[in-house]
């Protein structure tokens, strides 16, 4: 349970690797807090889990900020990160800032961005002004549209290279923490050991700092649509739906209420 950054900082010099889960309500958050997790993410795969979208395109502020507030509040021990939405910071540095400080009012403690060095200069606007920011660099969802689906990055040399260059431009800029998502794990464990700041990791293999879920995909509640690096822990989906059966059916049959 490492609620400050200072704790996330600690964790990546001793070598202890940290967990960390999307949350978009006050039940999943307080399920993460007792199953004793490092961290909840307010990630805005919100419109795809809770929404029902195809991508993260159409999240607004106002929907990240009601979220943030009911997860941040169910929390007391671990660390609340929340995701700058699309369209709500690549402005300007003073439309991140009032975004960010935002989300930072109603609880987060550290809020995510996308975007690698093109991002450098308003992460170090934000970290001069005390919002902590993490980078997400490799598959960033909100450029789905443009890259054409949901790929996997890094995979040639030179692509490689630039994500290494973003990674170090981000640290340069003030970033406390670094995500990579779905880029191969040979790179993922080079730029951890490149870098001071903790790297977080999700389908980026087992050489980050930390790793980081989305709940639904832990629990197997939507499991058609599952990235492949995803690891279900519980069949969700079907004990919850066997359960509601069992309920339908004691109505029908009047066995419930007894
Ligand atoms: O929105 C989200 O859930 C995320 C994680 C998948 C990293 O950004
Ligand atoms: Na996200």
């Amino acid at each position: 349970m490492s609620r400050t950054l200072g704790a996330w900082d600690k964790a990546k010099r001793e070598g202890r690797k940290l967990s960390m889960i999307t949350a978009y309500d006050f039940t999943a958050a307080r399920l993460a807090e007792a199953a004793g997790m490092d961290a909840v993410l307010i990630g805005d795969s919100l419109g795809m889990m809770v929404g029902g979208e195809a991508d993260t395109l159409s999240v607004s502020l106002d929907q990240m900020e009601y979220h943030t507030r009911i997860v941040a509040k169910a929390v007391s021990k671990l660390l609340v990160m929340a995701d700058l939405p699309f369209a709500s910071f690549e402005k300007s540095p003073a439309q991140a800032f009032a975004t960010a400080t935002r989300l930072l009012k109603a609880g987060a403690q550290i809020v995510k961005l996308e975007g690698g060095a093109v991002m450098a200069e308003t992460v170090f606007f934000l970290s001069q002004r005390a919002v902590p920011v993490c980078g997400h660099i490799g598959l960033t969802p909100q450029h789905v549209r443009q890259i054409g689906g949901f790929k996997r990055q890094g995979k040639t040399p030179e692509a490689a290279v630039k994500l290494m260059e973003d990674a170090l431009a981000l640290q340069d800029a003030g970033a406390r923490m670094l995500l990579m998502e779905a880029i191969p794990s040979d790179l993922a464990a080079e730029i951890t050991a490149r870098l001071s700041i903790p790297t977080i990791g999700i389908g980026a293999g087992p050489g980050t700092d930390a790793q980081v879920l989305v709940f639904h995909d832990v629990l197997g509640l939507n499991p058609d649509r599952a990235p492949p690096f995803a690891k279900k822990y519980l069949d969700g989906a079907s004990l919850l739906t066997e359960a509601l059966a069992t309920y339908a059916r004691e109505v029908r049959d009047g066995s419930f209420p007894a």
